[in-house]
């Protein structure tokens, strides 16, 4: 049987481009005891994939030039030597951007189709999801009749934030690149406040329509941004350091300038890395897919047919041509 992988054949010097990555064709090996072998239905496409290309470590090793790319992925156990996964299976992890994957089951989670399509596995019941959850919920610490100011809101992290920020009984106010995401911020997330960053002052809009201050804000973007929110922080404020990805295809890393209004502010700023959290996914997946099912909340998609389509598809995270969690369809 044969296994079609992405290749990382160069690091990007910048901009990620189609040009860093090759496909490959590879014969499947025979399975040893306590391994399966999975069919990839989806490829999940995030951010955090930038940082994975670049050499060296931060909190995981960058993929080695000449390695399959490192990517979550969800798909079906079609052979199994291992006494946890059976053939029938729904599983999604670190698998890999490929059409098939031979895991040992380490790092792998069964997928219960009852409670969301397989898709949203690697999306609002995924790690994205998981991502929003803890980070507002744990590190935000929201309460009700809070202002929550989200950047890349339009994005499967922060549209999720968002929402669940909303259900805490905050005022929510979001930033998105486009007048579409902003609608859709405003008509199916509830957002009570949209902002258009890139042709309106969110400086100028955050003082009209939030005097009282951010009292959280969640930061997927980085950047002037950061400082933005920093200016407009009110008293015992949070800062959730999600993701910076205005910095990720930069050289250097834009620094915020008014930190000192977290002293005036009384507040702190917090970072979150979803995989501490790993232990009580089920508690968030079990949550979240409850507000989706009784209609409290919604999440959108972004599907690519073909693996083939993974060396273009990826820029899209970063040029926000991506409307919802960016994924590729495999089979
Ligand atoms: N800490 C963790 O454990 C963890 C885990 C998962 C994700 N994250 C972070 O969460 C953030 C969001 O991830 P996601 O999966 O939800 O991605 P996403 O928001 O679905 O997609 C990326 C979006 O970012 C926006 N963007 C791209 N370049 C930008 C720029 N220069 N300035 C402003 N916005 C820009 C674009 O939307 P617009 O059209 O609005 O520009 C784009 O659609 C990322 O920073 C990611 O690294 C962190």
């Amino acid at each position: 049987m044969q296994n079609t992988q992405i290749i990382l054949n160069s690091r990007p010097n910048g901009m990620v481009e189609a040009s860093n990555f090759t496909i490959q064709e590879s014969t499947i090996n025979e399975l040893q005891d306590g391994e399966l072998l999975i069919k990839i239905k989806y490829i999940s496409l995030d951010p955090a994939m930038r940082g994975w290309m670049n050499a060296g470590t931060t909190y995981i090793k960058g993929v080695e030039i000449g390695a399959v790319m490192r990517a979550f992925a969800a798909g079906e156990v079609i052979d199994s030597k291992n006494d946890v996964f059976a053939i029938g299976d729904h599983v999604q992890g670190l698998l890999g951007a490929q059409t098939h994957a031979i895991s040992n089951g380490k790092g792998l989670s069964k997928c219960d189709l009852s409670k969301g399509n397989l898709s949203w596995h690697l999306g609002i019941l995924g790690m994205p999801g998981m991502t929003a959850y803890f980070g507002l919920l744990e590190r935000g610490q929201p309460k009700a009749g809070e202002t929550v100011f989200v950047s890349g809101a339009a994005g499967i992290v922060g549209s999720t934030v968002g929402q669940i920020a909303k259900i805490k009984g905050c005022k929510v106010v979001g930033t998105a690149g486009t007048k579409a995401k902003c609608d859709y911020l405003l008509k199916d997330c509830g957002f009570d406040i949209a902002i258009n960053y890139k042709e309106e002052d969110v400086h100028a809009v955050l003082k009209q329509h939030c005097p009282e201050g951010i009292h959280i804000f969640y930061d997927n973007v980085g950047g002037p941004l950061l400082d933005t929110a920093l200016a407009n922080l009110a008293k015992g404020a949070r800062v959730v350091i999600c993701g910076a990805i205005s910095q990720y295809n930069s050289k250097s890393m834009y620094g915020p300038k008014n930190y000192m209004k977290i002293v005036t502010a009384r507040g702190h700023i917090t970072g979150i890395i979803v995989f501490d959290f790993l232990e009580r996914y089920p508690e968030a997946v079990a949550q979240l897919s409850d507000w989706l099912h009784t209609g409290k909340m919604n999440t959108k998609e972004h599907i690519f047919n073909g693996i083939d389509t993974f060396p273009s598809v990826l820029k899209k995270l970063f040029t926000g041509e991506n409307f919802g969690k960016l994924l590729i369809k495999v089979s």
